[in-house]
């Protein structure tokens, strides 16, 4: 994704066809107070085209069964049709093994199933863990929980007042005892792309695991987690156009396979008595009881259809539309963009003087604008930029620039009305 530009002759690609994108979603053309929807809420969850509904649809209407658990004719559809979406998983993000990727809740499950099955296990009194500023509540909570039951310390890296990282602090950071380093490739907040790859590396230098919460880049940018080498990595479908309720975490299997279960019950053992219980292998070791197995198939349906547009295609026609949102927003007197890093994806956090945050919402939702605005589960990057909350526009694939131009109108009838 491009760095904004100040340029006032930016332009929207032509060769991306957004009228024929938006074809595909039929929440698009819902009207709110009367108006014409504008969504502008994609960081928090992305829309459903037709073809994952459809297919969420044919799974309920044709295929349901229970897995792993039956010989008859739907158990054994069901259990295929699960299986192909943990594969159509596995190569979206290009794992070497099937069985590196597991079936959680979401994101925040998958850091949950880490901090349980690899930081209770492997990390001690006095151990140190590296997370940043940027972190989303979910790579923080977790890893306080941990810290207060065993004693162990966490250091945050620094963010510059553009919301980058500071990568030497993050360096410095490091001594013996640091055992684990939790990075958010994606700042939910701001948008600033981290370079997670140079952080991965350093961190391997001095043999610390690293996983990478990647909920707001794998909608936006191609994620390979062998050329990344991550220990782990994870995100969630209802942010790329799947399901609520499933996402993945990416592990080494070297590292599963040591890792303890988070959640215990059915289809994550081999073999039960009073006495003892057999784990499973991996990746059943880690999905416990019956899964969420129409999410599943509707998120491998999401992933096939963001594939068939090409993720790169995405990324690209979304950094033309941050571009213009950039300056649009920059030009309204009285606006200040929170996040204004060299690399971001197409979220433009911003506040108005004078105006709260969630009377900026509230005005532009009457306008039939839907951003999201608060402190987007991010407290500490709205504490080091000072501001109580933000207004926060997130741009997806199928927004387009007269989308942005509302947004705009919207800002300066909100204005209008408060000051
Ligand atoms: N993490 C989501 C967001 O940024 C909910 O809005």
């Amino acid at each position: 994704m491009r760095a904004p530009n100040a340029s006032l002759k930016t332009k929207i690609s032509s060769h991306f066809d957004v009228e024929s994108i938006r074809a595909d979603f039929p929440i698009l053309d819902i009207k709110v107070s009367d108006k014409p929807l504008v969504y502008l809420d994609n960081a928090a969850s992305s829309q459903m085209p037709q073809a994952v509904i459809d297919r969420l649809v044919r799974y309920q209407t044709e295929q349901h069964a229970n897995i792993h658990r039956a010989v008859h004719y739907l158990s054994e559809v069901a259990t295929r049709e699960y299986h192909q979406a943990r594969c159509t998983l596995q190569q979206f993000i290009n794992a070497k093994e099937e069985r590196e990727v597991i079936f959680t809740s979401g994101t925040t499950d998958a850091i949950n199933l880490v901090m349980h099955g690899y930081g209770r296990k492997f990390l001690q009194a006095h151990d140190e863990i590296i997370l940043t500023t940027l972190e989303h509540h979910s790579n923080i909570v977790p890893w306080q929980m941990l810290a207060k039951e065993k004693g162990i310390k966490i250091r945050v890296v620094p963010i510059n007042d553009h919301g980058e990282l500071d990568i030497d602090a993050y360096k410095n950071l490091f001594n013996s005892r640091t055992k684990f380093v939790g990075l958010i490739h994606v700042s939910n907040a701001l948008g600033t792309i981290n370079p997670i790859k140079e952080m991965i590396d350093f961190a391997h230098q001095r043999d610390v695991p690293v996983l990478i919460d990647g909920a707001q880049a794998a909608p936006h940018m191609v994620i390979d987690v062998q050329d990344l080498d991550c220990d782990f990595y994870t995100f969630s479908a209802h942010k790329m156009c799947g399901p609520t309720g499933i996402g993945i975490l990416y592990g080494k299997a070297a590292l599963l396979e040591v890792m303890q279960p988070f959640k215990g019950g059915g289809d994550m053992i081999t073999s039960v008595t009073f006495e003892e219980t057999i784990y499973n292998e991996i990746p059943h070791k880690f999905e416990a009881g019956t899964p969420p197995i129409a999410a599943a198939i509707g998120f491998g349906a999401a992933i096939d259809y963001l594939a068939g547009i090409g993720i790169d295609r995405i990324g690209q026609y979304e950094g033309e539309l941050l571009d213009y949102a950039t300056e649009s927003i920059n030009a309204i007197p009285g606006v200040k963009i929170i996040g204004t890093a060299q690399h971001k994806t197409a979220v433009v956090s911003f506040v108005v003087d004078g105006i709260h945050p969630h009377d900026i919402g509230t005005i532009l939702n009457q306008e039939g604008i839907a951003v999201r605005t608060g402190h987007h589960c991010a407290q500490p990057v709205m504490q080091r930029f000072d501001v109580p909350a933000t207004s926060r526009a997130s741009f997806a694939f199928y927004n387009k620039k007269t989308e942005i131009d509302a947004l705009v109108a919207g800002i300066r009838t909100v204005q209008n009305i408060f000051l």
